[in-house]
């Protein structure tokens, strides 16, 4: 690096980069880290590290500048490894943290940790360089896992459409996964996994790779669950073409972008259309609708995710069907109109449950309000995941 210009001809204004109430008399700053940044120098901007922490070794680096004629100082600390293991385990308590990460398996270290200084995978595996690996999730539900089994087959065929070959075979992948939660001694919260391409060098084909691997986290969120009516608006993000969007491989940059474009509107969620202009889902959920007739539909999953909650909900639902409160259950294609002149509109999926969605751009559905479809299937998926078959709950041997 030379200097802080962005053309040799157009030299930024030094002093223009920082406010002036931090410039000291001789036009000198010393920001909160204790970066000490000089623009006493006509051309570049020179920076070097005052902070002498005794743990450390200091690199200091003088570079020319042959534009400038002048001298740019890097003082970067190297650390140890037990130093670098150090900063990691006291970084993270700056930040305030909604999530406890509780313990984690690496096949890297072929085992699991509950030191989160240690939860770290290698800068050269593929899923970190070009986004080549797949994750999935189940809720730790009072000492069970809710749908393990139906997360871990839509897991392995992710993997399988990633092209990524299993470091284990299925069962030892489960117990390794039952495992790691029983480490966590968690009776509530997440379980999170991926499985990559794997480490071995930073080429964009996975030929270098050694071995495919695994990870998993246990999280416990520390936030309450909010049930509260939401607002979503139409995703300006195009949604992923088909090949991408029916598997859950981590380039989510789409997704993330959406739930961006939501927060910006003050909305929760954006919701895509499919090529045909269709509702097809949320960022992370699905999306379903309670007709005028009572019917509730959701769109076909052969273009989105193949949600198990969704799934889930629709088995779920029959009991509505005794109660008459649905006429009939149906999965089929939704309309834009059709899904803002319903009665109700929810968001389902793992992380929201069943969350009821009260406007969507500018159109109020139904009366503003949570409906009661959305209500008793909410209450019924709860109910499933404390109480349900042992299909859907796997205990925990803790
Ligand atoms: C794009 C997308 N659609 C739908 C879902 C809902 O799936 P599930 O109910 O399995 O969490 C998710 C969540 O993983 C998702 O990421």
């Amino acid at each position: 690096m030379d200097c802080l210009s962005s053309s040799p001809t157009k030299p930024i204004s030094r002093t223009s980069l920082i406010p002036s109430k931090h410039l000291n008399s001789s036009n000198s700053y010393v920001s909160s880290n204790n970066v000490f940044v000089s623009t006493t120098l006509s051309n570049c901007i020179h920076i070097s590290y005052v902070q002498t922490h005794k743990t450390r070794s200091n690199v200091k680096q003088t570079v020319s500048s042959s534009e400038a004629g002048k001298e740019e100082i890097f003082d970067v600390p190297v650390f140890s490894c037990s130093e670098a293991m150090e900063k990691l385990r006291t970084s993270p308590e700056k930040y305030p943290r909604k999530q406890l990460y509780l313990a984690m398996y690496s096949s890297i270290f072929e085992g699991i940790t509950t030191d989160p200084a240690a939860m770290v995978i290698p800068m050269d595996d593929h899923i970190v360089h070009r986004g080549h690996g797949v994750f999935d999730t189940a809720a730790i539900v009072d000492g069970y896992l809710y749908e393990l089994d139906q997360h871990l087959d839509r897991f392995l065929s992710s993997a399988s459409m990633a092209k990524i070959k299993l470091p284990f075979d299925r069962e030892s992948i489960r117990r390794i996964l039952i495992q790691t939660v029983s480490a966590s001694t968690c009776r509530s919260g997440a379980l999170r996994y991926w499985l990559s391409a794997g480490p071995g060098d930073f080429q964009l084909s996975p030929s270098g790779c050694y071995n495919s691997s695994l990870y998993a986290i246990v999280i416990k969120d520390i936030s309450p669950p909010d049930y509260k009516g939401i607002k979503v608006v139409t995703s300006s993000i195009p949604i992923k073409p088909r090949q991408f969007a029916i598997m859950k491989s981590v380039n989510y940059l789409p997704n993330a972008l959406s739930k961006m474009e939501a927060e910006e509107k003050d909305a929760y969620a954006a919701i895509w259309l499919d090529g045909d202009g269709l509702v097809a889902e949320g960022p992370n959920m699905n999306v379903a609708f309670v007709t005028k007739d009572k019917e509730l539909v959701m769109p076909h999953f052969d273009k989105i995710l193949s949600g198990c909650t969704a799934k889930r909900v629709l088995v779920l639902a029959d009991s509505l069907l005794k109660e008459k409160k649905l006429s009939q259950i149906k999965v089929r294609n939704v309309t834009v109109e059709e899904g803002k002149n319903s009665d109700e509109m929810m968001l389902i999926g793992s992380g929201v449950l069943v969350r009821s969605v009260v406007q969507w751009d500018e159109t109020i559905i139904g009366d503003g309000k949570e409906g009661p479809v959305a209500l008793a299937l909410r209450n019924l998926i709860i109910e499933d995941m404390k109480s349900g078959p042992s299909t859907v709950r796997v205990p925990v041997p803790y």
